[in-house]
């Protein structure tokens, strides 16, 4: 049977990209978009579109059983820096969301989900340069609360009841089709549009604040990947370490500097200080490597060549993610 698949927060930073590219390789009838809100006209005409709150479970299951879905991605969430500033909303969308399509997946309407987890599931206690797979989690955020719970529930529903759910940690994204919203890594996005459009940038982390990132093409390739792997190399059920690069807003500046010499930066940090100083700064995924063939593609010096190129051309629709 081919697949249909189903994907809730379409209209966000990743949902965007990675319904273009779920389309490109199932056809686009064949995957269903969806958000609490309408996307942008390119966007609405491609394919199928529906209108999903996550919490209304009955709302799910009734676009799932129009399309006979038989997978969902559930990109939809609040990130760290949101989910501080409403911390019970953040908990109830990011855990009764998954709760949502897990049971939903156990009551088998559908036979796949992928959910992301993040490297917010990591805390000030757990070790900060080649973070393991599996290490002491004590995260500080809201965000990094419900994604390790989810996790722990992706876990459990699968070793209960066969729930074949499959997750990665993402870390900081990077693109420049669909801005984040919300996010503590999101400077590494806005310093090459305003690098473009204004040659200077306040940074709201210090300079010397390393984190691990990645570029968006990497983060699609690798969903997709974990999702059409076959079902006995998924050996971890909580989520994958996933890894690119690392580097400091310095670095980043460097880097486009190398393009834009005049480029200037000036660093103020806010709250999301604590908590990037609370995250990993390089993350060992080598369980992903071995298990599944994850390879990534995009270093700092490639992914700084092709944002810059983007950026303000015709390609570049400049959405704005929620
Ligand atoms: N990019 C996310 C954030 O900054 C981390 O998963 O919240």
């Amino acid at each position: 049977m081919s697949d249909t698949i189903l994907i809730l927060g379409a209209c966000g930073q990743i949902g965007t990209e990675l319904t273009q590219r779920l389309r490109e390789i199932y056809g686009s009838e064949q995957v269903i978009a969806s958000d609490i809100r309408e996307g942008d006209a390119a966007f609405l005409n491609s394919g199928p579109f529906e209108i999903i709150n996550v919490l209304d479970r009955d709302r799910i299951l009734e676009v799932i059983q129009k399309y006979k879905v038989t997978q969902v991605y559930l990109m939809a969430a609040m990130l760290s820096a949101t989910g501080e500033k409403m911390p019970l909303k953040a908990w109830d969308l990011n855990m009764q969301s998954l709760l949502h399509v897990l049971e939903l997946a156990k009551d088998k309407h559908i036979q796949k989900v992928y959910w992301p987890s993040s490297i917010a599931v990591f805390g000030s206690t757990s070790p900060k340069i080649n973070t393991p797979q599996q290490t002491v989690m004590e995260p500080s955020t809201v965000y990094g609360i419900s994604k390790v719970s989810g996790e722990h529930w992706c876990n459990y529903y699968h070793s209960k009841y066969g729930v074949d759910v499959r997750s990665l940690r993402y870390p900081g994204i990077i693109s420049w089709k669909t801005k984040p919203g919300g996010g503590t890594t999101d400077y590494a996005v806005d310093i090459y549009f305003k690098a473009k459009e204004e040659g200077t940038y306040e940074c709201f982390l210090s300079k010397d604040t390393k984190l691990p990132m990645m570029y968006m093409n990497d983060a699609i390739e690798a969903t997709i990947q974990i999702m059409q792997a076959k079902k006995e190399d998924i050996k971890m059920r909580t989520s994958y370490n996933l890894a690119a690069m690392s580097f400091t807003p310095e670095e980043i500046t460097e880097e486009i500097q190398k393009h834009i010499p005049e480029f200037t930066i000036s660093y103020n940090p806010d709250f999301r200080q604590e908590i990037a100083d609370s995250w990993p700064q390089i993350i060992d995924d080598s369980a992903a490597r071995a298990d599944w063939n994850w390879n990534h593609k995009f270093d700092l010096e490639l992914m700084t060549k092709e944002m810059l190129s983007n950026i303000g051309t015709k390609n570049n629709e400049l959405l704005t993610a929620l």
